[in-house]
């Protein structure tokens, strides 16, 4: 062997040694869960693409909650499943102040208050009868500038239910712009707002589309960008930060590591990334039949995805993972 004698090994001779070094290590508040509320349940419902989420009932959320808060999970991402009943061409049950998803904000609220990060996903597909993001125009297409007009309401409503944070995911141009000046025009200068800046159209979404019971035909191309895109990631995301984005997010998380390091290269603010339900649930499903080794891949891949610059991160893992964080270290 050549002088010196380099060995790198050394540094990973003992646990101790290798804790020393780790350069990349998860915190329990970086962490943010996402929930689903279904209106008119009593009871917690399973969702079988995506095992261990369920959608709650009014109830079982605020437990759910005080669970994650125990753990030290940093915040929670509420998405809200109007009956089918209460969907409609414009999605108008996302603004009502007693459409579910505002309801379950305010139960949060008064549940773990100041304790976590409340947000509120705000976008219309779960609203609309058509399950797209936005407002259809004549022909059929999704409609800009119509939606945004409701999504600053949108926005509103959810303040004044007393989030903290809004997580807008629509993919409209102009969105981050229109809801600070709705929010702040109507005296929420203090709610943040997380834009979904880099969200991509691809097939990782499926089991969410289960969660939240979705009636989308087709796909939502014409809004979310091209999977092989990263230029235009880092456009959409200097966009948001000009428009007042206080966190930008990429999405999905694990498929897109080199989008989120480009990302956090450009700009200073907080990066977010969204592990999705599919990447979820490809773990849990391998997982299931014994091909891998659960806890051990849910940490990994939460690993690699704060080594490639995410700083917050959505996973469905977060109460769990926080758990096991707070085990090891
Ligand atoms: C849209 C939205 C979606 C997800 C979060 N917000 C679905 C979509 O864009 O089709 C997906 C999250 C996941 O798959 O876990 N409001």
């Amino acid at each position: 062997m050549s002088f010196p004698d380099v060995r790198p090994r050394r540094l990973r001779r003992t646990p101790a040694l290798r804790r020393l070094v780790e350069e990349t290590r998860i915190a329990p508040a970086e962490l943010i869960l996402p929930l689903f509320l279904k209106e008119g349940l009593t009871e917690p419902r399973a969702i079988s693409s995506l095992p261990g989420v369920v959608q709650h009932s009014r109830e079982s959320l605020r437990k759910a909650a005080q669970e994650a808060v125990s753990a030290g999970v940093g915040g929670l991402m509420l998405f809200g499943v109007p009956d089918s009943a209460n969907k409609d061409d414009t999605g108008s049950a996302g603004l009502d102040p007693d459409g579910i998803l505002n309801v379950g904000i305010r139960d949060l609220i008064s549940e773990v208050g100041d304790a976590t990060v409340v947000m509120g996903d705000l976008c219309l597909d779960e609203f609309t009868s058509h399950g797209h993001c936005g407002v259809l125009s004549s022909d059929g297409t999704v409609d800009n500038d119509a939606t945004l007009e409701i999504y600053g309401r949108m926005g509103v409503a959810q303040a004044e239910a007393g989030a903290h944070v809004v997580g807008p995911s629509g993919m409209m141009d102009g969105q981050i712009g229109v809801i600070r000046k709705a929010l702040d025009r109507a005296g929420h200068q203090d709610v943040s707002v997380l834009a979904y800046s880099a969200k991509y159209a691809g097939a990782f979404y499926g089991p969410f589309r289960e969660a939240v019971e979705s009636t989308l035909q087709g796909d939502r191309r014409t809004y979310q960008q091209s999977p092989g895109n990263v230029r235009e990631a880092l456009r959409e995301v200097e966009l948001d930060v000009a428009e007042g984005a206080d966190m930008v997010m990429v999405k999905p998380a694990l498929p897109y590591l080199d989008v989120i390091a480009a990302v956090r290269e450009r700009v200073d603010v907080p990066v977010a990334a969204y592990q999705v339900s599919g990447e979820y649930a490809m773990v849990e499903a391998a997982a299931e039949k014994g091909w891998i080794d659960r806890q051990g891949v849910m940490l990994e891949t939460l690993t690699s995805i704060k080594r490639a610059g995410a700083q917050v991160m959505l996973t469905y893992w977060a109460t769990e993972a926080a758990q096991l964080l707070r085990e090891r270290y």
